[in-house]
């Protein structure tokens, strides 16, 4: 008991002190249970060898007044003769901790940046249930509380989650560790007209009481739970599939993700059976920090793919895929985070080539690999370009790069192109059908992709060069290298219009959001004002309704100081709240003179409709200043 206590505090100080002591949970975990070192969660207070949860059962309250989310917490677990169990907590205020009707003891440990405070219950050896009456604070990272202003339809206000990677604990007191798995119920009571919805067993209309029921029957980990409420409407798009919106955004929404059933079926063509009975698409109002999240029969998804032509809909793609790579088969901790990503790009791909065509599927390897160089660029090649990456002592979101998406989705290409597309697609299901509802670590994939595939293939473990893929910094010389003739084509028309060529003459008819997306990455660094007013003329970006077109333009805009497109820019930075498009832009305003005055302005009045994984992003660009 002394001994357990001892190193708990040596976790906590290991935090706060750069870390070496949190090592500590390593070895004393590998002597014990002789697990090996890669499969501890550093970002995780619970200790699984002594008790691990096995069921959630939550009662709650969506309390739009306050802000806040309150009730309780049921949980089961697994005792392996232990008397205390730790749960991972971030500015939850617990009220009580109960065995049956008996209040215990427990002790809310001090708070960690960014880990949260763990929760030490004391229990008997044989307690298998406890439970937790809580209330979130008002500032919960994970709850995203958006005003009826904020809304589409003006009228209701609206509330979502993101749990992803470790702010799950901030709304549900649990072991918030990827690597382990409960499957849950849950009753919800928010208010009379709203709607609720779960990464679970969803209702399709609303009822008269504003109480749901929901059941998730399969075991995932924390970082899948979510939650939604708001006044929300659903229209079927197939068998098993469907899209939930507000009212006003509902039809939009069917028409975008028509082809929604279609992917579904060309996923399970690829990879096996889809494991979660239905699959359904909320698109959430646009402060959603990013593109999409799997929750799992509920994928979350950012208006900005709405471009009214499905031209952006290999986010759902990717959503979908995930339903197999990341929530079947999971990164055992936030340093394998490649392999939920990396997976889930490359499966992107397939399915995009199998629904779409060949081109389409290049293009978008293209797009990725810019990425990558771009990214790799960005961070120095430093030791966080590595496949497995070392995030010990450090916020999980500091390792959630391109890197892992797109060196991810290369290194696997790779193996493809070594081994043979027909022998890695055989491996591939076998992979999703043994290891389903596991946690995998990078040192489990390698061993299982040896003994499965490589062994099979002599020569190819030599040709792979995987060290230097997953443990190395930057991009092996290896690399595959895709060609696409639409790609070239656009480089053609950007030669012509550099030597002289008027816009309108270029010939671009029929081209893809992508050719013009490469276009625009593509046109020289020498590219004059003149040029970017005449190419506006044309083509119209300043107003595209293509939201990735419009974000190169607008970064190349801020490059180039093309002032005409700033009041779109402004327009566009105070409705979208999507990270990725938003972080980049202040970034360029930041690091600019000129322009960090503007940046800030901006943001000033913009910051309060953005979620707080962008904000926490954003902040560092203009307190470094
Ligand atoms: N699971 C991720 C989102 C995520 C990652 C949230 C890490 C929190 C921490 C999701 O599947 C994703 O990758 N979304 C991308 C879209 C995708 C098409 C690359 C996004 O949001 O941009
Ligand atoms: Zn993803």
């Amino acid at each position: 008991m002394v001994r357990h206590f001892t190193f708990i505090i040596f976790v906590v100080l290991g935090f706060l002190q750069g870390c070496a002591p949190v090592e500590e949970k390593t070895e004393e975990m590998d002597k014990e249970e002789e697990k090996p070192v890669e499969k501890v969660d550093q970002h995780s207070f619970a200790i699984p060898e002594e008790a691990v949860m096995t069921f959630l059962d939550l009662y709650i309250e969506v309390d739009f007044s306050e802000k806040v989310i309150k009730g309780t917490a049921k949980i089961t677990f697994e005792n392996h003769s232990s008397n205390r169990l730790f749960l991972d907590t971030k500015g939850l205020f617990i009220e009580s901790v109960k065995v049956g009707d008996r209040e215990v003891k427990f002790t809310l440990h001090e708070e960690i940046p960014f880990m949260g405070s763990a929760l030490e219950i004391e229990i008997d050896t044989f307690t298998n249930v406890v439970e937790v009456n809580y209330k979130t604070s008002a500032d919960a990272p994970a709850l995203q509380w958006l005003s009826a202003a904020q809304t589409s339809g003006k009228r209701h206000p609206f509330l979502f989650t993101q749990s992803q990677a470790i702010l799950a604990r901030s709304w549900v007191p649990c072991q918030d560790s990827p690597g382990i798995r409960f499957p849950y119920s849950a009753t919800v009571t928010v208010p009379k007209n709203l709607m609720a919805l779960m990464s679970a067993e969803n209702p399709q209309e609303k009822n008269d009481s504003g109480i749901y029921h929901f059941k998730m029957s399969k075991p995932i980990p924390a970082y899948l739970l979510a939650l939604a409420v708001g006044d929300i409407d659903f229209k079927s798009l197939g068998s098993r599939t469907g899209v939930y919106a507000e009212p006003s955004m509902l039809k939009k929404s069917a028409d975008e993700f028509e082809d929604l059933e279609k992917m579904l079926t060309a996923a399970e063509k690829l990879y096996g059976p889809y494991k979660w009975g239905r699959y359904d698409l909320i698109v959430l109002p646009p402060s959603f920090p990013f593109g999409g999240m799997e929750n799992p029969r509920l994928t979350f998804a950012t208006p900005t793919i709405i471009a009214g032509d499905k031209s952006l809909t290999s986010l759902v793609a990717h959503e979908l895929a995930h339903s197999w790579s990341g929530n079947l088969v999971t990164n055992a901790t936030w340093d394998d985070f490649w392999l939920n990503e990396g997976f889930t790009v490359y499966f992107e791909n397939r399915i995009m080539e199998e629904v779409y065509g060949k081109e389409i599927a290049k293009m978008l390897s293209l797009i990725s690999y810019q990425d990558l160089q771009a990214e790799m660029e960005g961070m120095n090649y430093s030791e966080d370009t590595r496949l497995k990456l070392n995030l010990k002592g450090r916020d999980p979101d500091d390792g959630m790069t391109s890197i892992a998406y797109d060196k991810g989705y290369y290194f696997l290409k790779l193996i493809e192109e070594t081994v043979g597309r027909e022998n890695w697609d055989a491996f591939l299901n076998q992979y999703f059908s043994e290891k389903e509802f596991q946690a995998i670590s990078t040192e489990d994939f390698l061993a299982y992709l040896k003994e499965n595939l490589l062994d099979k293939h002599p020569g190819a473990e030599e040709k792979l060069k995987i060290n230097k893929w997953v443990y190395s910094a930057g991009l092996p010389e290896n690399c595959p290298v895709i060609q696409s003739d639409k790609f070239e084509k656009v480089e053609m028309e950007i030669v012509k219009f550099m030597d002289g060529e008027k816009a309108r003459n270029l010939n671009t008819n029929k081209w893809t959001y992508q050719q013009w997306v490469h276009f625009i990455r593509k046109l020289s660094d020498s590219v004059s004002i003149s040029q970017m007013s005449e190419l506006d003329l044309a083509f119209h970006f300043t107003n595209t309704g293509n939201n990735e077109v419009l974000f190169e333009w607008l970064m190349l805009a801020v490059k180039k100081e093309y002032k005409p497109a700033y009041p779109k820019m402004e327009y566009f930075l105070k409705s979208v709240g999507r990270r990725k498009f938003i972080a980049p832009l202040y970034k360029a305003m930041a690091e600019n003179p000129a322009q960090i005055n503007l940046g800030k302005r901006i943001y000033k009045q913009a910051k309060s409709n953005y979620h707080f994984v962008a904000v926490n992003t954003i902040d560092t660009y203009f307190s470094e200043q």
